[in-house]
């Protein structure tokens, strides 16, 4: 069978960065509290002319850039923080990044999981028409109320994949755990712009939802835990891929590594297995929640750090509250390591803008007018911007 999966793979953020250490000394909250009990450093926060689409367009530009739009007739774009209602995000990507008129271009939903879907939906259309080539765009800003415990875990950032045959980073293998449950654990109403959350039901709803596709996996005769080397976790917080470990060493009784802040764990024959736990938190560390685009911003972390990962196969665990999780597992492609995007990535996060914790607040309270036209300053150093809008529609363009 042709294999199909990644063939490449691009990670954006925003201009701005809020430092947890600075957020802790304002709310006088022990830093530790965030470093270690949630396993977060800072958090991406746009700039007023930055949203999904620009860092989407951020993402997507350099796939294209390197391996041109033939065989491109398809771009699933994965969001919960979309940005109309009828119209899809992707129309302004594929408008700023001049695609060809000839695509199907659509939103999918259904909170963090959403990527996931797209992603196995891409698998479907290259395997009918393995000519063709689908950019799958993972783009989302986390926002909770101010003062609240879901706070210190927003963030930002997007994931562009393009998904096509004989791929040069991951073959997906076929099958799949799945599990869905209609949940209240995290939402957000059609007119409120933060999410509404439950923060311990959350958590639970989480686990409960590893339980549920890892145990259909082992149904469907998916991997074993021990044929499975390295495993990935959608991470609201970095933590929360700690405790989704420790969870399923419980349910198959392997030992795991449980160890999220890299170079802390030292050899012995004695300990357990890496599995890639420290590698694929790094970026989300800095990053904060980018829900739909989390998972696979652990995946570019651990491919641009784990150089060991050549034929080995990757477990993901997507989940999205509501709920939908989906266990799934790929091959890493040997040669991977020459597709390494470590210094560009590292660069971008280092090159973010702190913001104060007051110039941070004020951001977040801002809102644009719903019915006046309003353009927005110029702020992100970013490739693309959001200019304004102009009639109730939005305005990009090229920075
Ligand atoms: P909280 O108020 O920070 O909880 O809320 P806490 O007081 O229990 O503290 C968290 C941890 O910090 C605890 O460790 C404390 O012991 C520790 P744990 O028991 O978890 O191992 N701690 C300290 N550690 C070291 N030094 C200290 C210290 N103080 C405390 N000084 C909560 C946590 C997750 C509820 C909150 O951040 C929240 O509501 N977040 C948003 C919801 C969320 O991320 N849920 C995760 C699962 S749902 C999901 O992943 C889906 C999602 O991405 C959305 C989607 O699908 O679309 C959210």
């Amino acid at each position: 069978m042709t294999p199909i999966g990644i063939d490449d793979i691009e990670l954006a953020t925003t201009h701005h960065v809020v430092r947890l250490d600075d957020f802790a000394e304002v709310n006088g909250t022990d830093p530790n509290k965030f470093r270690l009990g949630l396993g977060q450093d800072e958090f991406s926060f746009p700039a007023p002319d930055e949203d999904i689409v620009t860092m989407a367009a951020a993402a997507a530009a350099p796939i294209i850039e390197r391996s041109g739009t033939e065989g491109i007739r398809t771009m699933l774009f994965a969001t919960e923080s979309g940005t109309d209602q009828s119209k899809a995000a992707g129309m302004a990507v594929h408008s700023l990044l001049e695609l060809p008129s000839q695509m199907r271009i659509i939103e999918v939903k259904e909170a963090c999981y959403s990527a996931t879907a797209a992603l196995q939906a891409a698998v479907g259309i290259v395997t009918r028409s393995p000519g063709q080539r689908v950019l799958v765009i993972a783009s989302d800003v986390a926002r909770y109320e101010l003062d609240t415990a879901g706070e210190p875990t927003q963030g930002a950032g997007a994931v562009a994949m393009l998904v096509s045959a004989n791929p040069r980073l991951l073959e997906i293998e076929p099958v799949s755990g799945l599990n869905s449950a209609d949940v209240d654990d995290f939402w957000r109403p059609n007119d409120s712009t933060t999410a509404i959350v439950d923060g311990a039901l959350s958590v639970t709803a989480y686990l409960d939802s590893l339980t549920g596709a890892w145990n259909d996996l082992q149904t469907q005769d998916g991997p074993g835990i021990d044929e499975i080397d390295r495993i990935l976790y959608h991470q609201p917080f970095t933590k929360m891929a700690k405790k989704a470990q420790v969870h399923l060493a419980g349910l198959t009784g392997a030992v795991l590594d449980t160890e999220i802040v890299a170079g802390a764990q030292t050899a012995s024959a004695s300990d357990p297995r890496d599995t890639g736990l420290a590698a694929s938190t790094l970026y989300n560390r800095r990053l904060g929640n980018s829900y739909t685009a989390s998972l696979y911003a652990g995946l570019c972390s651990l491919l641009d750090h784990d150089s060991d990962l050549a034929g080995r196969r990757i477990g993901l665990f997507s989940y999205g509250s509501g709920s939908v999780g989906e266990f799934f597992t790929a091959r890493v492609v040997p040669g991977y390591e020459q597709h390494s995007h470590r210094e560009t990535v590292t660069a971008a996060l280092d090159a973010r803008v702190p913001l104060s914790i007051d110039e941070y607040r004020a951001l977040h309270a801002t809102e644009l007018p719903s019915a006046e036209d309003v353009s927005t300053p110029k702020v992100t150093a970013g490739p693309f911007r959001f200019a304004g809008v102009t009639g109730r529609a939005r305005v990009y363009e090229r920075s």
